[in-house]
């Protein structure tokens, strides 16, 4: 005969201090299919019934026991886990306010105040278009004619045909149709930057669906190439905060501008290999921006007169940009939304670049 009572306090006491997984193989040992009270509890079926009488209710007994027993310590382990987990994931909503984790501004917010601070001590204003924009505000009036190659170039995102009354719409390529928009509404002088974003159906390590541009514009009278230089120099120099930046202007072709030139930055290397921009001899180039002198078709369409007003453009990548300047290889990075990549890389809300305080991190 089995010492029952005997059986049931070993259980108990056992039970009693079993962690989570302690306690499941108590339970299987003793409740299981081949546990010993149900074991036990198999044992009724061959005795006689004045036997069973008996023995019934203290079989019952010790199996109800040991159950809640069970039932009971799982609780109070469960409850124990919960504390556990609000003590150490606790938030203190009184301490102060620095302490607690900021939001940060994204490195493409913090190089376009940049541009926008370097670009006004210049006397530019800050202009902007829409990102839905029309084929002519993008295309055409800047000399993209339909049949144009530049079209394909540009791998536009078109929306379905109609939307808007005939005129064919996309999300504009480039932050060029500002320029037209500028053109159209603002009496020269002109002197603007326009930075935004920009659409193209491109995407691997380097392009992005959507990508950030700068566009600049000057239109006055007697504008040359010179000004278009110095104004690239002051500009990279600002940028990158160091004196000794070489450009390369390399002779290029776009349609809205002629002559065209491609602007390249000179590099060279850090003790560890890696790339720093500027120096004043270079190991290498990397293309920075688009530019040249405003093609007279583009001032003509704007309804202004090429023999007297004359300017020049440039367009350039900000994500690149904020690249060079602070380090990150992955353009794909700036888009996904990771908080640590924006912890690492963010800015703080009140370090608001300005040309006394510094453009820099
Ligand atoms: N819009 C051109 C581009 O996206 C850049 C550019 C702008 C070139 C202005 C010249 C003048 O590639």
């Amino acid at each position: 005969m089995t010492d029952l009572p005997a059986l049931q306090s070993g259980l108990l006491s056992e039970i009693a201090v079993a962690d989570l997984a302690a306690l499941e193989a108590v339970r299987v040992r003793a409740l299981g299919k081949q546990g010993e009270v149900t074991a036990l509890l198999k044992t009724l079926g061959g005795m006689s019934p004045e036997e069973r009488l008996v023995e019934g209710p203290r079989i019952q007994g010790l199996r109800e026991a040991v159950t809640e027993a069970i039932a009971t310590r799982k609780v109070a382990l469960e409850q124990a886990a919960l504390d556990a987990r609000l003590a150490s994931e606790k938030l203190d909503l009184t301490l102060p306010a620095q302490a607690a984790p900021q939001g940060s501004v994204h490195p493409v917010s913090q190089v376009m105040d940049e541009l926008a601070e370097i670009f006004a001590d210049l006397g530019f204003a800050v202009a902007t278009g829409p990102e839905i924009e029309d084929d002519w505000h993008n295309f055409t009036a800047l000399n993209i004619p339909e049949t144009h190659p530049a079209r394909a170039m540009h791998d536009t995102f078109y929306f379905p045909e109609g939307a808007d009354g005939g005129q064919k719409m996309l999300l504009r390529t480039h932050t060029s149709p500002v320029q037209i928009r500028t053109m159209m509404t603002t009496p020269p002088p002109i002197r603007i930057i326009a930075p935004g974003r920009t659409y193209r159906s491109d995407s691997d390590a380097t392009h992005t669906p959507m990508f950030h541009q700068v566009e600049g514009l000057v239109i006055d009278r007697g504008i040359t190439l010179g000004h278009l230089k110095w104004t690239l120099e002051t500009f990279v120099k600002a940028f990158f905060q160091r004196d000794d930046i070489v450009l390369r202007l390399r002779p290029s072709y776009f349609p809205f501008t002629e002559p065209s030139a491609e602007v390249d930055v000179g590099f060279t290397r850090d003790k560890t290999g890696r790339r720093v921009i500027g120096g004043a001899e270079p190991d290498g180039w990397m293309e920075i921006l688009g530019s040249g002198m405003v093609h007279p078709k583009v001032i003509a369409s704007c309804g202004l007169d090429p023999a007297e007003w004359q300017g020049f453009a440039f367009g350039c990548g900000i994500d690149r940009l904020a690249m060079l300047k602070y380090g990150m290889d992955d353009l794909r990075a700036f888009f996904d939304g990771d908080l640590r990549w924006l912890r690492h890389y963010g800015f703080a809300a009140l370090d608001v670049p300005t040309l006394s305080g510094g453009v820099g991190a």
